[in-house]
């Protein structure tokens, strides 16, 4: 039987953080046995917000030796850049014409998340019209499963109704995603502050862990993390968001279950387990860096080059049957 497909991507926007990780590269790994993967790094998404000024040639290397590290492996697995395929943007440009709608657009939270606040003279189009790209890159290739994170499930829900809508309209055309959404750690939540989840985009540095961080520096981080006053590490989201949120990290860097994590510490207090806690994150990073730079840009433009390679073929059938249904 041949095996199901599944397709992620992830924006080359500066460093990740852990968060990033957890809830999505580190999920991928063990998928690529299972599936045949595809792992697009979405520069076009990344020209959405006007203000990228870093070169996003760099942050496209630096996001593939991130998922070097994180295990996702080139013989297994085909991993390209958006904007080596040109086909993502034709078909984002059918779709915005014959399936989408202001209305979906207006409705993702995503979006009213990002443009909250602003004057519409200073979002863009793009911005706007992202979901719809996002839908066509998932489209393109007849995927069957998209590994992400909790807060992209509103757009895969969107790449489904697009996919049905335009079956109905032109006859069966596109398949129909799901999503695959990893429960636990699925949100990493805010290290200083533990209601909100890890964003590069929030005040203090001391809310995330960069995969780029020092090891001392994560350590520092970890320590200096929100609890409680109450001294038991014990999983309640409520009434704990500073302790379960670090129980989380633990019990994923560890692949020891919540359960056994509070086990462990039962009757120990906050500092233990913080201590421990500090020094696993530490370990996790200095190992990630050492993997992640282990590849040369070259490596890395070689394995970018032979992924665009392998799936241009898919991408140009696809295209060329869509515009043959809507007449071009
Ligand atoms: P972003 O750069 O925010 O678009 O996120 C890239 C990927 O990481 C997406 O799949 C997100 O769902 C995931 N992600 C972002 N922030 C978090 C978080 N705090 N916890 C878990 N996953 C996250
Ligand atoms: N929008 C996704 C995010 O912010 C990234 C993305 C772009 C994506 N295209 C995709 C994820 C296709 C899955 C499938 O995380």
């Amino acid at each position: 039987m041949n095996k199901k497909r599944i397709f992620s991507g992830v924006q080359p926007t500066g460093n990740l953080h852990i968060g990033n990780y957890l809830g999505a590269l580190s999920q991928w790994v063990p998928l690529q046995d299972e599936y045949e993967s595809i792992f697009c790094i979405v520069d076009y998404h990344a020209i959405t917000s006007l203000n990228k000024k870093n070169s996003l040639k760099n942050s496209v290397i630096e996001m593939a030796k991130n998922y070097l590290a994180a295990g996702i492996n080139p013989k297994k697995s085909i991993i390209f850049t958006q904007s080596a395929i040109k086909e993502h943007v034709e078909l984002t440009w059918i779709l915005n014409c014959v399936s989408a709608r202001m209305s979906d657009l207006e409705n993702m939270t995503q979006y009213k998340d990002k443009a909250d606040g602003k004057n519409k003279e200073n979002i863009s189009v793009g911005l706007f019209d992202y979901p719809v790209l996002m839908a066509a890159d998932i489209l393109l290739y007849d995927t069957d499963v998209v590994p992400v994170g909790h807060d992209q499930l509103q757009h895969i829900e969107l790449a489904r109704d697009l996919a049905k809508r335009f079956n109905y309209q032109y006859g069966e055309t596109f398949k129909i995603p799901t999503a695959l959404i990893r429960k636990q750690g699925a949100r990493i939540m805010g290290l200083d502050d533990p209601t909100k989840k890890m964003s590069k985009s929030a005040a203090s540095a001391n809310n995330w862990i960069a995969l780029n961080d020092s090891p001392e520096i994560g350590a520092k981080k970890i320590m200096k993390a929100a609890t409680d006053s109450e001294a038991i590490v014990k999983l309640d989201v409520d009434k704990k968001p500073g302790i379960s949120n670090l129980l989380t990290i633990y019990s994923l860097l560890t692949a020891k279950t919540v359960k056994d994590v509070e086990k462990q510490y039962a009757g120990r207090g906050y500092g233990d387990f913080k201590k421990d806690l500090a020094q696993i994150t530490a370990d996790f990073l200095s190992d990630f860096q050492k993997k992640a730079n282990a590849f040369s840009e070259t490596d890395i433009k070689e394995i970018m080059r032979s992924g665009a390679e392998k799936i241009k073929p898919l991408a140009e059938e696809k295209i060329k049957r869509v515009k043959l249904k809507i007449g071009l």
